[in-house]
This record gives structure tokens, sequence and C-alpha cells, in this order.
């Protein structure tokens, strides 16, 4: 895919739906008692594949109406053991969430992945096993066998900062037979699992880095809206402010605070963003982005800060690139096991195009060039985030970005190419 330079970014867009709640929904949907209905649910390779692991799991999902996704819950115990393997495909938090779920359930299961999911660590094996389930991976990897058992409560100190062994930890502790099961977190990470739990009738609560969740005898079916991804909004927001002239507004993103880490780094910078119309939904607080052309500084991005942009740091190399000055992103080894290595893979998809990146063992050296990138040929590497980067380094550019594996996008954002050029001006 050839992405030409663009003039620049005008119009009104929406983005698909938080991958991570649609995902979350479909678990928990699949273990309430009776049926729940997810609205505005974004279809997309990882999301996908959670409505086809639950329904290996004998779970019915339906569809009556384009983005209304209807899960009929089987009850806490209720999943069924498969045939085969379930196939988590990309999804690693399809794998860590869905393990979680089936250590409380009756039976063995096997969770498999593709090549980046299997070369991935699954880190939830500790808690889960501390809690009385037999687990067993590849030397830390897919795939993962799981016997579910009763399980004990823990409280489990998470050695990364990670949402998904979090919220692994507290779907398990819904099964616990003795009391609350306690996560605590070094930095705080996203925080959908919480926010959605108490619509289950789930009592949780948090003190300090301390979450704690009671287990149930049942779960509450429910039904909620589900808003934009701000991780698929944030492609946009870079390339409206990095091309002259550009006034664009992304509708309904989600801007839960652990997740706006993004917006605040891109203020930093001299952005112009305005977020309004700020309101409610799902539990989640949604609102309306504007964002208008800017000249960008360097800036610094230390570990704490990191799990609030975990995603977005592909996007704010590229954004450093073509800043004024030098950025330095520290603490940020997490990158590393993502879909690709992505210390590894920005650091060559940006360096290819004339970007100035060192990696580093966690996090990068850019020097920022407030000009317009070369361009040339980039690969995404099977990772969507970098196929997402490759495009909008194509519209920043002076001769465009040839995208080698473009369509990957589809693994959280089909369409995207699509709603790009729908906004763009040559
Ligand atoms: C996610 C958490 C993050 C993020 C991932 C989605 C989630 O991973 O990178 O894309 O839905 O919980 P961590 O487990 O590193 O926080």
């Amino acid at each position: 895919m050839k992405v030409a330079p663009a003039a620049s970014l005008v119009g009104d867009i929406g983005v698909p739906s938080v991958k991570g709640i649609c995902q979350r929904g479909v678990l928990l949907g699949a273990i309430a008692d009776g049926e729940s209905e997810l609205r505005g649910f974004g279809h997309a390779a990882d999301t996908d594949a959670a409505i086809s692991a639950v329904r290996a799991l004998g779970v019915d999902v339906r569809e009556p109406k384009e983005g209304v996704v209807r899960v009929g819950g089987r009850g806490l115990h209720g999943l069924r053991m498969p045939s085969g393997p379930i196939d988590c495909e990309n999804a690693g938090t399809l794998l860590r969430l869905l393990s979680g779920v089936l250590a409380g359930q009756d039976g063995r299961f096997e969770l498999v992945g593709d090549a980046s999911l299997s070369s991935r660590p699954v880190r939830v094996e500790e808690p889960l096993r501390r809690m009385g389930a037999r687990v067993e991976t590849n030397a830390g990897r897919p795939p993962v066998l799981i016997e579910g058992a009763r399980l004990q409560a823990v409280r489990y100190e998470l050695p990364a900062a990670s949402a998904q062994v979090k919220s692994s930890v507290l779907l398990a502790g819904l099964f616990a037979a003795d009391g609350p099961t306690t996560v605590v977190e070094p930095l705080a990470t996203r925080d959908h699992t919480e926010r959605l739990l108490p619509s289950l009738g789930v009592r949780i609560s948090r003190r300090g880095s301390a979450i704690s969740v009671w287990p149930v005898e049942r779960l509450r079916p429910f039904s909620i809206d589900i808003p934009g991804d701000i991780s698929s909004a944030a492609p946009f927001l870079v390339a409206a402010t990095l091309t002259a002239g550009s006034e664009l507004r992304v509708h309904g993103v989600n801007v839960n605070p652990t997740r706006t880490g993004f917006l605040d780094v891109l203020e930093r910078m001299g952005a112009r963003i305005a977020i309004f119309n700020r309101r409610a939904a799902g539990g989640e607080p949604v609102a309306d982005l504007e964002v208008r052309s800017a000249p960008l500084v360097a800036t610094d991005i230390a570990r704490e800060e990191v799990p609030r942009l975990v995603d977005e740091l592909p996007l704010f190399a590229l954004a450093a690139s073509m800043a004024r000055g030098r950025s330095v992103v520290r603490g940020a080894e997490e990158l590393r096991v993502k879909e690709t290595d992505r210390i590894e893979t920005v650091t060559t998809a940006l360096r290819a195009l004339g970007g100035r990146v060192v990696a580093r063992e966690d996090g990068f050296d850019i020097t920022g060039v407030p000009a317009r990138l070369r361009g040339g040929r980039m690969d995404a590497a099977g990772d969507h985030r970098i196929a997402m980067l490759g495009a909008v380094a194509g519209l920043v550019s002076r001769d465009g970005v040839a995208v080698e594996g473009a369509e990957d996008v589809a693994i959280s954002f089909p369409g995207f190419f699509e709603l790009l050029d729908s906004v763009t001006t040559r």
C-alpha cells in the first residue's frame, strides 16, 4: 500500500470502539446468567477472535443489528469443554483474560495463538497456579493448558505494570471460594475491567495501588455502549497535527484517564487538541476531540507515564521525529513483548523513512527534524500499530511511504485506510 503525502486532514469521524472493552464484554457476557448486549461493538480480528473463542466454549453469540452483539451467557460455571484448542490468534488480551476465566471452570482447555502470540510471555501462570488452577505453558509461552479448579483467593503483586495480567487475576477472583482477591500494581494501568464489573453485580474496591474483587455466586447480564478507542483515534491526531491547515474532529472517544497519556504528551509538545462534549457511556468517560495543525517540540517520557500511552508509543516516536529537539523514552521495556518487539520494529521502520531514532534497551532516543520526513518503504512486520504508523508517516512525508503488510491494520481497525483517505486532502 502506497500512502502519498497529504496537504491536510479535514472532517468529522468516529473510530472503532475500545478493543479491550469489546473483548472483556464478550468474556464476561459468556459467564453471566442470561443475555448481555454490547452496543457499538467494533469488529476487528482481535474482537472477532473473542467471539469465536466463547462460541467454541458453547456460548451463543448473535448480532441482530450491525454493531449490536448479544452474548448468551451460560452462567458462572457453564462453559463447555471444546473438542480442540481455542485459537486466540494475535490477541494477548484474549489469551490472558480467558485464562483467568477458564481457571475457574470444570475441565481442561488449551489456548493457542498465531506465531506472534506464541512468542510472547503468558505471565498469568504464576498467579493462577497460586489460586489452585493447573496451568502449563511452553516455557512461559503459549500454548497454555489450563485445568480449572475450585480457586482460592490470593494477593498478587504484579512484577510489571500490565492491565492484562491484572484483569486475568481479577476475573479468576470471581471464582475464589474464600474471600477477596487482591492485585497490587506498580503503576496504574487501564481499568476497564474494574469499571465493567460493578454493572454485573460484582463488588470491587481500590485502595491506593491495591484492587480487590469479591467472589460471586452469579453474574448479572449487562448492557453497555462501547465508546471509540483512543488508540484508534491516535493516528488521526498525529496526522492532523503534523499537516498544515488541518481541522479534524473525532467523535465519541473514550477518555478514561488511564488511557489518555498520549493526549497529555501531545499537549506538552505543543499540539492543539480540544476535548469537549464530555459525557459518560458504559461506565467510561467519553468526549469529542478536535485537533488542528501545530508545530511540535521534543519531550521526554519516563517509566511512570508509560502505561497511560503504552500502545501509542510508536506514534509518539513518529511525532518526536518531526518535533524540534531531542526526545527520550525510558522505562518502556514492555514494548519488547507486544505484538512485535516495538522498540525494534518502530526504530527500523522510522529509520527506513529518514527518521533519526536510536533503540535503547527500554525505549528510544529521537532527534527531531521539524520538516517533512523523507519517506520510502517500511514493513509493518505483522503488527497493526506499525502498519498505522507507516500510513501516518506517509501522509506527513515528502515522498510518501510504501507500507508492506498494510492489511495488518485489520487486527484492530479494518477500514482504517478508507477512513484516512476520506478526510485527507492532497
Ligand atoms: C490491554 C492492555 C495493555 C495494552 C493492550 C491491551 C488490555 O497491555 O498494551 O493492547 O486490554 O488490557 P498490558 O497488559 O501491557 O497493560
